[in-house]
């Protein structure tokens, strides 16, 4: 078949740009020279670990999906970020305390070598935190023109070909779409004029835009969701994908409710508790950045269960969310989930999942995966919102008129699918009639 893409071929540097240098940030960077230096292997990445069926069951072909399609290689990966405080990336994934201090100090050079940038931020949007390294500008478009500069000169400097940005900085704080955000003359015209509803993130995504660097949302945060940001996406044809990793907690319910709804098992109730007592945890226990999250964790389960098609197992279900900062645990959350379903004749039973996971080292894949894919997105002309990259996102952002597909399942076939349309192999629709015609 005809290949339906015509992709650039991943030659040379592949730069990685991170707003955010913390937990998850550093846990994918050290990892990357841990894989590379053959220390640890990439658990949890598609792109490294994953196959992609081809044609039909009988004809045996799997391929890795790195072979299938061109991929960034990960020895020709650069790192870069911005972040408030100075430390370097040695520093600040020892003080994440996620790796063991034996692995950091074998890739110790490496991580020194990298060190954060100026970040543009205001208090405003993260209350819990203040730091010294910060860009000063008379408006907001002048931090724009910096970020734009930084990229300008990383790239140059490194001699590298491409870049992406991928943000794990701090959540910000919830807002609402206003004015400023309806069109890209608007936009323009308020970061000119300081407007306080743009946001630190938006400023680095409208200077990746502008410099044509795709943009994916690590964080609950609207911004790229804005019309003004997608527009200029669309103009310069860079793609754009959000928002939100699904790891933990939101990751284990978009892999169960599928499950209890493929079954036709009802649900009256689901309440979610976590501790963590990581700095994003820390964040997160101000309401404002809360309800960034919150907005961003609730919605999965009315999505999938879809309780207007189904009122007799779904309509009215309780679901709560909480996340509460405890210290001691550091970034080793716990997420417990108590579901109260019920089956045959309404008869009610209880699931209890504990699940005792490691946020950055769910988190550290994906964005590993982000950047690649959303690289290899570039190279094939595709611009806009990426909805196939949904897989990686708690709230992924869909086209207009659109609802956001949250199954984990349905979400890696179109994934899969997209791979396949890219290289121009048949779709896999899993019918399998014809190996039984006579
Ligand atoms: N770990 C996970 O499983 C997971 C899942 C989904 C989303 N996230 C999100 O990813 C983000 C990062 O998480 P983390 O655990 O690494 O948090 P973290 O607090 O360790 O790191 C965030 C870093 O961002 C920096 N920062 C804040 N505002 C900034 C700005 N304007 N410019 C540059 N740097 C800025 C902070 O100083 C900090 O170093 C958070 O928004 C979090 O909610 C994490």
């Amino acid at each position: 078949m005809k290949q339906a893409f015509d992709i650039q071929p991943a030659n040379g540097k592949l730069g990685i740009l991170i707003p955010g240098m913390g937990a998850v940030a550093t846990t994918f960077i050290a990892g990357v020279f841990a894989v590379r230096r053959n220390l640890g292997k990439p658990i949890g990445s598609l792109t490294q670990m994953g196959t992609i069926r081809l044609g039909k069951r009988t004809e045996k072909r799997c391929p890795p999906i790195k072979d299938f399609v061109p991929l960034a290689e990960l020895q020709d990966i650069e790192f870069g970020g911005w972040d408030i405080f100075e430390d370097n990336a040695f520093q600040a994934a020892s003080n994440a305390r996620v790796l063991q201090p034996e692995l950091l100090e074998k890739i110790r050079p490496e991580l020194e070598s990298i060190r954060p940038m100026p970040a543009v931020f205001e208090q405003t949007f993260v209350k819990r935190l203040n730091g010294v390294n910060v860009k000063r500008g008379r408006n907001k478009m002048e931090l724009a023109e910096q970020v734009r500069a930084d990229i300008r000169s990383f790239k140059q400097s490194r001699n590298i070909q491409r870049v992406v940005m991928v943000w794990c900085g701090s959540t910000e704080i919830y807002i609402e779409h206003g004015a400023v955000h309806q069109s890209l003359d608007a936009f323009e015209s308020g970061l000119v004029e300081n407007h306080p509803d743009i946001a630190p993130s938006m400023i680095y995504a409208y200077a990746a835009l502008k410099e044509g660097v795709p943009y994916a949302n690590g964080a609950p945060n609207l911004t790229v969701d804005i019309p003004a940001l997608q527009q200029l996406a669309k103009q310069n044809r860079v793609p754009v994908g959000g928002k939100d990793l699904k790891t933990g907690q939101t990751l284990m319910k978009t892999i169960l409710a599928p499950g209890l709804k493929a079954r036709m098992l009802g649900l009256s109730g689901w309440f979610s508790s976590n501790i963590l007592g990581n700095r994003d945890g820390e964040v997160l226990d101000d309401p404002e950045s809360f309800k960034s999250k919150e907005v961003s964790k609730l919605g999965v389960l009315d999505y999938i269960l879809q309780p207007e098609l189904y009122p007799d197992l779904y309509k009215d279900f309780y679901h709560k969310v909480r996340i509460h900062y405890y210290p001691p645990r550091g970034d080793n959350k716990e997420g417990w989930d108590n579901i109260d379903i019920f089956g045959w004749l309404g008869y009610p039973m209880e699931i209890k999942l504990d699940f005792l996971c490691r946020d950055s080292i769910l988190a550290a894949p994906l964005v590993l995966d982000l950047a690649l894919f959303m690289d290899l997105a570039a190279r094939a002309g595709m611009s806009g919102i990426q909805e196939w990259l949904s897989f990686y996102f708690k709230t992924p952002m869909v086209g207009e008129g659109l609802y956001p597909e949250h199954d984990l399942f349905i979400q890696l076939k179109k994934l899969k699918n997209t791979l396949r349309h890219m290289q121009g192999e048949e779709l896999i629709t899993h019918l399998g009639l014809e190996y039984y015609d006579e």
